[in-house]
């Protein structure tokens, strides 16, 4: 018998290919039974593409009785109709990240899927690859002693030089703390804990962003949304952590996230990734040591976040990339703005647990 738990995935764009790969091929317990876009071609060619039986509109997809988890790969500011719509229609859902653009909009999806009894899940499910599931392992293990601080830096000049529709990084719910905090914030909450606080500063430097990338080339788009952010994170436990995130900045020599403890600091790989170098330097050592991988998924494995809902489901326990964790994280990513406008320290409501950890010894395409 057949039991993988089938998967309709909306939202056709650049990112859905991975997706697409993933599970339908690198997952054991997942496939892809339809797909949709508001565009048909785009559904219709990545149907062909990747063998999936169905392309149809998203009502029809979400219509389908078969179709046990819908996978929400549309821009940020349709992530929360799109997710409200699955669970309208009694749907698992898990979307690309954020989980909305909005605290209210996040909300409304926690509590639709609680009424209706239904999982949420999120992006980024890059926590769960071989780079920072080493980085938990080694402090769950005690490498570093108890967290004290954590230094995070995601800068770069934007995404319109490469990203064939770059205009939602510049809208509302764009800017690099919703598209690229997600990453960062997940990794540091799975690492040390939930956040309590938040102080920031934000800042548009560019009014405008003018495309260089094709097919939209010397398009000028508005920027409607703060495009440097740098705050202070006060941790349950106590640590402090800093994050800057940045579409102003041409270059520079920070680490990703490098997070410091009682006996030593671990310097953890670009949260955006699977893999990547794991160094620690503990307090009785010279040297960085490069770490070996404790655990798998350290290839582009994006979708584990839904194979692990799908195992999740079947086993009766939590899903990792949870709407719980989601939506802590986008109420600590509106802080940020809040505290800059506000100009206090803004206290974070929304409580989450760490994620389990992924055991030991794990099958490629297997979670549990
Ligand atoms: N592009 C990347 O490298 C990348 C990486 C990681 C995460 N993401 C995230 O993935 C999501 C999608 O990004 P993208 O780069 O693929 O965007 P994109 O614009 O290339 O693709 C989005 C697709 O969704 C479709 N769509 C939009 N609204 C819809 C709706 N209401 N119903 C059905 N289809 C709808 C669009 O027609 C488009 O085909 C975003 O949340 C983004 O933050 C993107």
């Amino acid at each position: 018998m057949n039991n993988k738990v089938k998967v309709g995935i909306i939202g056709c764009g650049s990112i859905c290919d991975i997706y697409f790969q993933n599970l339908t091929k690198t997952f054991v317990n997942t496939e892809v039974v339809a797909c949709a876009d508001l565009l048909p071609e785009r559904a219709e060619a990545k149907a062909a593409e990747f063998g999936v039986p169905k392309a149809c509109s998203v009502k029809a997809l979400l219509a389908d009785p078969d179709v046990a988890i819908v996978v929400n790969l549309t821009v940020p500011k349709a992530h929360a109709a799109v997710a409200l719509a699955a669970i309208r229609a009694g749907k698992h859902v898990h979307g690309e990240k954020p989980l909305g653009i909005s605290r209210k909009e996040g909300l409304a999806i926690m509590q639709a899927a609680a009424k209706a009894g239904v999982r949420v899940g999120s992006a980024p499910d890059t926590f769960l690859g071989g780079g920072i599931q080493t980085c938990r392992k080694l402090i769950d293990d005690g490498w570093i002693g108890r967290p004290v601080a954590a230094h995070a830096f995601m800068l770069c000049h934007g995404h319109e030089t490469w990203h064939p529709s770059p205009e939602f990084y510049y809208e509302r719910g764009g800017g690099p703390m919703l598209d690229m905090g997600p990453y960062y914030l997940t990794a540091l909450v799975n690492l040390i804990g939930p956040i309590t606080r938040v102080t920031g500063s934000a800042r548009a430097t560019f009014p405008t962003r003018t495309i260089t990338s094709q097919p939209k080339f010397g398009k000028v788009v508005k920027v409607e949304t703060p495009t440097h952010i740098a705050g202070i994170l006060d941790f349950a436990n106590g640590a402090v952590g800093t994050l800057v995130t940045s579409f102003d900045i041409w270059g520079h020599t920070l680490p990703c996230i490098e997070i410091y403890g009682t006996e030593g600091s671990i310097s953890v790989p670009d949260p955006n990734g699977f893999g990547g170098l794991v160094r620690v330097k503990r307090h009785d050592t010279a040297e960085w040591m490069a770490m070996p991988l404790t655990h798998g998924y350290a290839e582009n494995s994006r979708g584990i976040g839904v194979a692990d809902m799908a195992a999740a489901i079947a086993g009766k326990r939590r899903h990792r990339a949870s709407g719980e964790l989601a939506m802590h994280v986008l109420d600590v990513m509106l802080a940020f703005e809040d505290a800059s406008t506000s100009g206090r320290a803004v206290m974070i409501r929304s409580a989450c647990q760490q994620p389990a950890p992924l055991p030991l010894g794990l099958r490629n395409g297997q979670l549990d």
